[in-house]
C-alpha cells in the first residue's frame, strides 16, 4: 500500500506536530492575551496559516498547569449586527461547562432528553436558576450582591424559545434581554472560576460571516466588560472581512498580521519533519538543497503553497517510487496546479 502523503492543504487533517514554527507569533499570543489579559485580532491573507497559529496557541495553553484555563470556541455566524445572538452562543457555552462542572454530566446528557423546544426551554429555565442558586449560597454576600440588587435573575429569567425556532444551533434568545444575558454569562464566569476556571479565552476563527452592519461600539463594550473578567477573545479575520467592514479592528486593541515563514529555514524544518513522517510511513524522500531553493522562491514563503507544491511533487514521487524530489518534479507540480501568465516584457 502506498503510505500516505502527509504534505497536505486541509487544515483539519494536520496533526499539531506539522504545524512549524511560530515561534515569535506565539509568544506575541502569550503576552498579550495570557500576560496583559487583552483581545488579539489575528490577520492575513488566506493560507498565510491563521488557523494553525490559533490551533498551536490552544494547544500549548491547554498544557499549561499552572492555571486552569478555559477554553471556548465559538461559531462566527452568531456575529450578527447586534450582541444579542452572539452573547447567547457564548452563554449556552459557559453554560454547558458550568453544567458539566457541577453536575459532572455532559451537557448534552441534558439536551437529549428533550424532543421539543418547549421542554428544553422548560428544563433549562430551572436549571440556571439552580446554578444561580447554589452559586449564590456559597459565594460570599458582599461580592454578588453589589452585581445583582436591581436585577431579578435565576429562576424568574425565562429562556423562552418561540414554537417555530429548532433545539440546537438555532436555539432563539428568547425573551432574555441583551443585559439578562450578560448578567447571567458574568454569574457563569464566577460559577467557573469557584470551581476553578480563573481564565476563560474564547476563540473565534474566520470571522468572515460578520454581518456588515455590525454595531462595533456595542460589541466593543461587551468584550471590554467580558475582558475585565477574565474572558479575551482571540479572532482570526482574512483581508475580505477588512474589505467588508474597515472598522472590525476597532473591537480589538491588538492586532498581528501574519505573514509567510520568515526564512528558508523554517521551510526547510517544515520539509525535514514530514519527511521524517514518511519515513516512519515506509517511504524514503529527500529534497536536494537545488529544489529546496526554488520550492522557497516559487513560494514566498507562504506555507499554504509550500504545502500545495510539496503535496504534488511527493504524491508524484510516491507513484513512481522515486526517493528524491528533483526541481524538475517540483516545476512539473507547478505547472499542474497553477495557471501561469506570460509578464511583460520589461
Ligand atoms: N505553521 C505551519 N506549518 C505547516 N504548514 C502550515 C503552517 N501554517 C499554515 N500551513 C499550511 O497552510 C495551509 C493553510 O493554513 P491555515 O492556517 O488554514 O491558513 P488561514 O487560516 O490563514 O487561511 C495549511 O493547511 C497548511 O498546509
Ligand atoms: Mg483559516
Amino acid at each position: 500500500m502506498k503510505p500516505q502523503n502527509p504534505f497536505t492543504i486541509d487544515t483539519s487533517r494536520l496533526q499539531l506536530g506539522q504545524i512549524i514554527d511560530r515561534t515569535s507569533e506565539l509568544q506575541k499570543l502569550y503576552n498579550v492575551v495570557l500576560s496583559r489579559q487583552e483581545n488579539m485580532l489575528l490577520t492575513g491573507q488566506h493560507g498565510i496559516g491563521k488557523t494553525c497559529l490559533l490551533k498551536k496557541f490552544r494547544s500549548s495553553v491547554a498544557g499549561e498547569k499552572n492555571e486552569q484555563f478555559l477554553l471556548v470556541e465559538l461559531e462566527m455566524l452568531g456575529m450578527t449586527a447586534t450582541p444579542g445572538e452572539f452573547l447567547f452562543d457564548l452563554l449556552l457555552k459557559l453554560f454547558a461547562v458550568a453544567y458539566n462542572c457541577i453536575t459532572g454530566k455532559p451537557f448534552s446528557t441534558l439536551l437529549r432528553s428533550y424532543s421539543a423546544h418547549r421542554d428544553v426551554s422548560l428544563a433549562l429555565t430551572p436549571v440556571i436558576g439552580q446554578l444561580i442558586d447554589l452559586y449564590r449560597a456559597v459565594k460570599s454576600k458582599e461580592s454578588s450582591s453589589n452585581l445583582l440588587d436591581t436585577h431579578s435573575l435565576g429562576a424568574s429569567v425565562g429562556l423562552t424559545a418561540k414554537k417555530e425556532e429548532k433545539i440546537g444551533a438555532n436555539w432563539a434568545t428568547g425573551e432574555l434581554s441583551t443585559g439578562e444575558q450578560l448578567l447571567i454569562a458574568y454569574e457563569l464566569l464566577e460559577i467557573l472560576a469557584d470551581k476553578g476556571f480563573s481564565r476563560v479565552i474564547v476563540f473565534g476563527d474566520e470571522a468572515n460571516h460578520v454581518s456588515p452592519d455590525i454595531e462595533i461600539d456595542l460589541y466593543r463594550s461587551n468584550f471590554e466588560a467580558f475582558s475585565a473578567r477574565n474572558l479575551q477573545f482571540v479572532f482570526t479575520g482574512n483581508p475580505a472581512l477588512f474589505d467588508k467592514i474597515p472598522h472590525f479592528h476597532e473591537l480589538f486593541p491588538n492586532a498581528m498580521e501574519l505573514t509567510g515563514f520568515a526564512d528558508h529555514k523554517i521551510m526547510d524544518e517544515l520539509l525535514d519533519t514530514y519527511c521524517d513522517i514518511l519515513k516512519r510511513n515506509g517511504a524514503s524522500i529527500n529534497f536536494p538543497p537545488e529544489t529546496r531553493d526554488i520550492l522557497w522562491k516559487i513560494s514566498n514563503g507562504v506555507p499554504r503553497e509550500v504545502q500545495r507544491v510539496c503535496q504534488e511533487a511527493v504524491d508524484y514521487a510516491l507513484v513512481n517510487s522515486e526517493h528524491e524530489i528533483s526541481p524538475e518534479v517540483v516545476l512539473r507540480s507547478c505547472v499542474d496546479i497553477y495557471s501561469f501568465v506570460p509578464r511583460k516584457p520589461a
